[in-house]
């Protein structure tokens, strides 16, 4: 069981931008889908770092409210009624007061509270930090990010949401490429600290 930040990226680390579009990762040609809301069983034949072989292994999923909301405009966009598309047991963090939703629960506060929820309901199994990049970023900051597994698209986008913004030194452990994606896994090894020249 590990603490997963699975995203895609824009080559210059960014996983939205400055609108808060991703029209550049759907753009991206690929046999990954490492937007995929559809949950569907790996097929054995998928490259190792493929987005299905990843969900396969989720067992609980933790995002930020902006996700979360982003999720929602897009899944909703053709006035279709909003369903939470995970069935895995997922947490929205967020100060604010959504109307209850359901199949997520919304949680305030400090990461290291929520952590030991997210295991528990994982039994066993991965946890999903979907993003932002600070939300995964606060899981850093306690030791308690283990891996970091992006999709890169051939794009940069000159501003937009950062991917994970912290100074962290990663392991890499395995790179793949899916079509215009490049597959990348890491262990997050720790802080990476300031030398001065
Ligand atoms: N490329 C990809 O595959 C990918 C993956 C994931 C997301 N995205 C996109 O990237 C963007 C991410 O947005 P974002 O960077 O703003 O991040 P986000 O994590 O989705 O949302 C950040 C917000 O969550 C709330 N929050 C964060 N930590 C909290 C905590 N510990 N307790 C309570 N509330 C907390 C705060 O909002 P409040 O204080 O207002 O509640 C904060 O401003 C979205 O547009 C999303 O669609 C892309």
């Amino acid at each position: 069981m590990a603490t997963i930040f699975c995203t895609a990226t824009s080559l210059d680390g960014y996983i939205a931008d400055d609108e808060e579009s991703l029209s550049w990762l759907f753009a991206t040609s690929g046999d990954a889908d490492p937007a995929g809301y559809t949950p569907t069983e790996p097929d054995p034949s998928l490259p190792d770092l493929h987005f299905d072989r990843f969900y396969a292994g989720v067992g609980s999923i933790v995002c930020g409210i902006n996700t979360f909301e982003w999720v929602r405009r897009d899944l909703t966009k053709d006035g279709t009624p909003f369903v939470w598309p995970y069935t895995e047991p997922s947490w929205i963090v967020t100060h604010r007061d959504p109307a209850p939703v359901e199949g997520v629960e919304f949680f305030s506060g400090d990461v290291t509270d929520l952590h030991p929820l997210l295991v528990d309901a994982a039994d066993g199994k991965d946890v999903w930090i979907v993003g932002g990049g600070d939300l995964a970023g606060q899981f850093a900051d306690h030791g308690l990010l283990d891996q970091v597994w992006v999709h890169q698209c051939p794009v940069v986008l000159g501003s937009g949401r950062p991917l994970l913004p912290r100074r962290l030194r990663l392991h890499r452990q395995k790179i793949e490429t899916h079509g215009q994606f490049t597959a990348m896994l890491f262990d997050v090894v720790g802080p990476e600290p300031r030398v001065s020249t």
